[in-house]
């Protein structure tokens, strides 16, 4: 079992990068692999050509900037988590163009996220967690994953590198989803045998 973290910050060791060890301490603790990975600032945005979806590739053509390798470890694990900071009240825009490619790739056309376990965290500042937390969220909502949750939303705090881990709430809400994570995992792939039947879905654009 494991759990592939994408942290979306373009910094490393910053504060997603430390609340996400504290997620794995709980996850490892579990008996669930953790493994993060962070894509940095030097991806590129999804083009909209279609190829992943046309050629059912499970790739991007892009395929210089790392964005395929983390395609393929998602389409591996068993759970996925989503970390972002929040930038303007919105996840980071290198983390925006890794998910738009890899929910594009390889869960739009046959639907490699099904029954995966989600989960997400963002830390920042001051303001603007709360619709980080439901974007990261958003994008997994719609892709037929188990969503986990904590006790409260997946929001910590801290601004400088390493702030984060003062924030002794926060710190409580990351490590819950970690266990709570890694309990659904377990729990999904003993359940495996009685998942429903996967049927395909009318596609429509409202005009036709
Ligand atoms: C471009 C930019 C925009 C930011 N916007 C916000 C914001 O809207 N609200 C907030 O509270 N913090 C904001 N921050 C602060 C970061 O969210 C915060 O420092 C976060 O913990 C950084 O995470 P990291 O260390 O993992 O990169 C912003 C930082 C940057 C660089």
């Amino acid at each position: 079992m494991k759990i592939v973290a994408i942290n979306g910050s373009p910094r490393k060791g910053g504060n997603n990068a430390q609340l996400l060890e504290v997620v794995r301490k709980e996850v490892e603790a579990a008996g669930v692999e953790f493994e993060v990975v962070q894509p940095g600032a030097n991806v590129k945005p999804c083009m909209a050509c279609y190829n992943c979806l046309s050629t059912g590739s499970l790739r991007c053509v892009m395929d210089d900037d790392g964005v395929n390798e983390i395609i393929a470890k998602c389409i591996e694990a068993d759970g996925i988590l989503l970390a972002s900071p929040v930038y303007h009240s919105g996840i980071a825009g290198n983390m925006k163009c890794v998910l738009d490619r890899l929910f594009l790739a390889a869960g739009c056309g046959v639907n490699h996220m099904r029954h995966k376990v989600g989960g997400a965290l963002c830390t920042l500042r001051r303001s603007g967690g709360s619709e980080t937390y439901h974007q990261l969220l958003a994008t997994m909502d719609c892709m037929e994953m188990v969503i986990a949750t904590s006790d409260y939303w997946g929001v910590a705090h801290g601004a400088d590198p390493g702030e984060v881990m003062q924030d002794e709430e926060g710190l409580e809400v990351a490590a819950r989803l970690g266990r709570n994570m890694a309990w659904l995992v377990k729990a999904v792939a003993a359940a495996k045998d009685d998942a429903p039947a996967y049927a395909p879905r009318p596609m429509t654009n409202f005009i036709r």
